[in-house]
């Protein structure tokens, strides 16, 4: 490490180290002056400057050693040689060899879920494996069944996503033919019996879509990233979301109680793989977890770093309809497989939907199923006029609205 007269410093990574960095308040930036480095599993370009916006956490790593500037001033920057960079290219090379396999006798490629308690390093462990994926022109699907902390979309939905190409290291994955799914809520266990619901119907049309899609994406296979609850019926969403997306691997990350429960569970044609925590893992607290969520839906409508204007007009009650989608009662004693039915509560609309945020269905009809029905955006009632029978709405795009059915959670803009 030097110091340079600016106040940035230069790092010399040897051959497998890697320099983690956590950037505070202001954002930092990044260039690779010599070698080669990667990040997250995407490769670093030389020459160019990566700008990291503020409170994210870093790792850069380097297979041959590397040169790099990091400017800006950053809360940790420190080099470790003791990395799971390892463990992880390993756990990729066994999927390849899968994906070979699977291209010869054109059948399904590895379909993997990734498991583990919060901030263990799933959704990172996930884009590494999925670049690594797509760094070799694989295909591979990637689904988001994290509604709290969704990397594709607001909160509240299930994303699926083609991939063809690494995620960008500063703008994260391109979203060309991204399927978004809405659930309403930030966490699964505020309408758990929906959530197991959707993970049904979703896996069921997944399997459907390898069955029918081209070689080059069924035999790359699907990683599938959750959220970090493990307990209770956290758990039997592993168990139902495994059984549902019928995957054949499951890497549970760090905690050794809940591998020996599902190496338990699982059927025997599911290899379960342990796979250690990333030791630099950023812990983060519920006010931070909840801010970053909010943050999110928020960010939708108004940008972060590029700030975006949301246009805002007015809609005639006649020309929405608004509804909440809801399961009927089930017994928890009974069989959760056994759920299949879903029903279309109308919402009235009336001030208390101020702030709400809507889901915007691609469906034309209410006959169709919802659940399993894109969502091409979302709005946000911001006003409502009764006497006027109209609602105001923060929309990304401009007036008219393109559709007229939309879905409504819990999710609001604050
Ligand atoms: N090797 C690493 N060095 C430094 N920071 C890292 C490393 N790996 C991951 N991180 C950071 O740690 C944070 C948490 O990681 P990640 O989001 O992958 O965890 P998670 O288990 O998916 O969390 P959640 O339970 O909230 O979904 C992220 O900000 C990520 O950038
Ligand atoms: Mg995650």
């Amino acid at each position: 490490m030097e110091g340079t007269h600016d106040d940035s410093t230069i790092f010399n990574l040897n051959i497998e180290n890697e320099l983690r960095f956590t950037v505070g308040e202001q954002t930092v930036s990044l260039e690779l002056l010599m070698g080669f480095a990667e990040i997250f599993g995407a490769e670093m370009v030389t020459s160019t400057v990566y700008t990291f916006p503020p409170f994210s956490s870093i790792a850069v790593f380097s297979w041959q050693g590397c040169k790099l500037k990091l400017k800006g001033k950053t809360e940790a920057a420190y080099v470790v040689s003791d990395t799971l960079q390892m463990i992880h290219v390993h756990l990729h090379a066994c999927l390849e060899e899968r994906r070979i396999k699977a291209e010869a006798e054109d059948v399904k490629g590895p379909i993997s879920l990734v498991v583990g308690p919060t901030d263990v390093g799933k959704s990172t462990f996930c884009r590494i494996l999925l670049n690594y994926a797509a760094r070799l022109g694989r295909k591979p699907i990637f689904i988001d069944l994290d509604v709290g902390q969704n990397v594709l979309s607001i909160p509240g939905n299930i994303c699926i996503l083609p991939m063809n190409k690494p995620a960008d290291i500063i703008d994260g994955y391109d979203q060309q033919g991204l399927s978004v799914y809405h659930f309403g809520y930030k966490s699964p266990g505020y309408n758990i019996m929906l959530y197991f619901l959707l993970l049904k119907k979703l896996g069921h049309s997944m399997n459907l879509r390898l069955r029918n899609a081209n070689k080059a994406i069924r035999s790359s296979g699907v990683i599938i990233d959750t959220c970090g609850w493990v307990r209770g019926h956290g758990y039997n969403s592993i168990t139902l979301a495994a059984m549902a997306f019928e995957i054949d691997t499951l890497f549970v990350l760090e905690e050794e109680r809940l591998y020996t429960q599902l190496k338990r569970d699982m059927p025997s044609c599911v290899n379960v793989v342990y796979v250690p925590k990333i030791g630099a893992v950023n812990e983060r607290s519920r006010l931070l977890r909840s801010k970053i969520r909010d943050g999110r839906v928020w960010e939708y409508f108004y940008g972060s770093q590029t700030p975006l204007q949301p246009h805002s007009f007015q809609v005639k009650f006649s020309d929405i309809d608004i509804f909440k989608v809801a399961t009927p009662y089930v017994n928890f004693a009974d069989d959760i497989t056994e759920i299949s039915e879903m029903t279309l509560r109308p919402v009235q609309i009336g001030i208390d939907l101020v702030d709400q945020v809507l889901g915007l269905s691609s469906a034309d009809r209410v006959d169709e199923d919802l659940m399993i029905t894109n969502i091409i955006g979302f709005i946000c009632i911001i006003a409502v006029d009764m006497d006027l029978q109209t609602v105001t709405v923060l929309s990304p795009q401009p007036s008219p609205l393109p559709k007229r059915i939309l879905l409504m959670g819990n999710i609001r803009l604050s």
